[in-house]
């Protein structure tokens, strides 16, 4: 039975129902496609709340990412074929067994690609590919900090990072989140909850400093993140799960001639041509080992609720896969 869980109004995790739906039929330039699984994000978590605007209607269908087969094409749209596998990250509607999104953001999956595996890095681990390549673009020999290591993002970035011979320092909440962080690429992996950070950071780079902090937690870590920048380091504040970073002031980068940006996967996707490009360097380091694609968690997508309890209460490692 078709289905979809909708944010009725913005709330706590218990404002996601079930709906009956019937499969939408696609307009000029879409695809409809039948979902296998679904990739859960804290950016979820921000629609959900009421963070980010709400689109006029009758609830929201939240979810940004996932992987399917495709059921129907619409008027115009080449290159993809019913019944073929594909993947995507694009905003909200994923919550249901069938959904439409534009064609040109569909990814044709590679037969060695799992449509979990891919459901749980199409946004994730896109984000990591912009993030290292341009944000902040990383070289052999570099150290960055990187927080939330453990999570879903986090856990790709730190073996993509080894991968290009950067080292990596992590944080992560607990001594669990640490030692799996570091079993997939940190060099080093600091405690937030119980270690100076700071410290930390500028003791195991013999007070250097980084060259990158890739902050998504916001509130509680942006103003150490601007502290532990090497001269001439650019902070990319990406995310804010614990907050947004008011406490960040343009002065603030003036300590050491600092970059700053914030950006989004969604500018990047965009750009024509990125998103094959970006997909096929995902889908080959996946392919070589070097990113293996951690999935710590699977619920039915009726029990999304539950799923967003855990990422909120930050009781989750890797990613979060949802079978509709
Ligand atoms: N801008 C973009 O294009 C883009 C794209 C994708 C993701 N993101 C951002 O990247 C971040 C990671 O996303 P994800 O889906 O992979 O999530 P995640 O890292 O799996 O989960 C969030 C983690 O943040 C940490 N955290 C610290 N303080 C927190 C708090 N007060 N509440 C909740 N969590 C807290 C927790 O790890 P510890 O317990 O280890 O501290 C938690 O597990 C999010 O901020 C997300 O918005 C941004």
């Amino acid at each position: 039975m078709p289905y979809a869980m909708i944010a009725t109004v913005p709330g706590g995790p218990d404002v996601l129902t079930r709906r009956a739906i019937t499969p939408p039929a696609p307009g000029p330039g879409e695809i409809m496609i039948r979902q296998t699984a679904i990739g859960l994000n804290y950016i979820d978590v921000y629609f959900r709340q009421g963070l980010y605007p709400w689109p006029q209607g009758d609830g929201l269908i939240l979810g940004s990412e996932g992987a399917g087969v495709v059921e129907a094409l619409g008027a115009g749209v080449t290159g993809l074929t019913l019944g073929q596998r594909v993947a995507y990250a694009v905003t909200n509607g994923a919550y249901a067994t069938h959904r439409l999104i534009p064609a040109a953001q569909a990814v044709a999956l590679p037969d060695d690609i799992a449509d979990e595996v891919a459901a749980a890095v199409m946004l994730k681990g896109l984000t990591v590919h912009y993030l290292i390549h341009h944000s902040h673009a990383v070289t052999a020999g570099d150290t960055v900090l990187f927080h939330a290591a453990a999570g879903g993002v986090g856990l790709l970035a730190g073996q993509w990072l080894a991968e290009k011979g950067v080292r990596a320092i992590g944080t992560a909440g607990g001594p669990q989140k640490c030692a799996l962080a570091r079993a997939h690429g940190y060099d080093a992996v600091i405690d937030s909850r119980a270690e100076d950070v700071v410290g930390r950071v500028m003791d195991l780079t013999g007070g250097a400093g980084v060259a990158a902090a890739y902050d998504s937690v916001g509130a509680d870590t942006i103003l150490g993140s601007v502290a532990v920048l090497a001269r001439f380091g650019t902070l990319v504040s990406f995310g804010q799960s614990s907050g947004a970073p008011e406490a960040l002031r343009v002065s603030h980068l003036a300590r050491a001639s600092l970059r700053l940006t914030r950006p989004s996967l969604f500018h990047h996707s965009a750009s024509p041509g990125w998103l094959a490009r970006a997909a096929g360097d995902l889908f080959g380091v996946i392919r070589s080992g070097a990113v293996q694609v951690c999935i710590g968690a699977h619920w039915p997508l009726d029990q999304v609720a539950q799923a967003h309890g855990a990422l909120e209460a930050r009781a989750t490692t890797g990613s979060t896969v949802l079978i509709p």
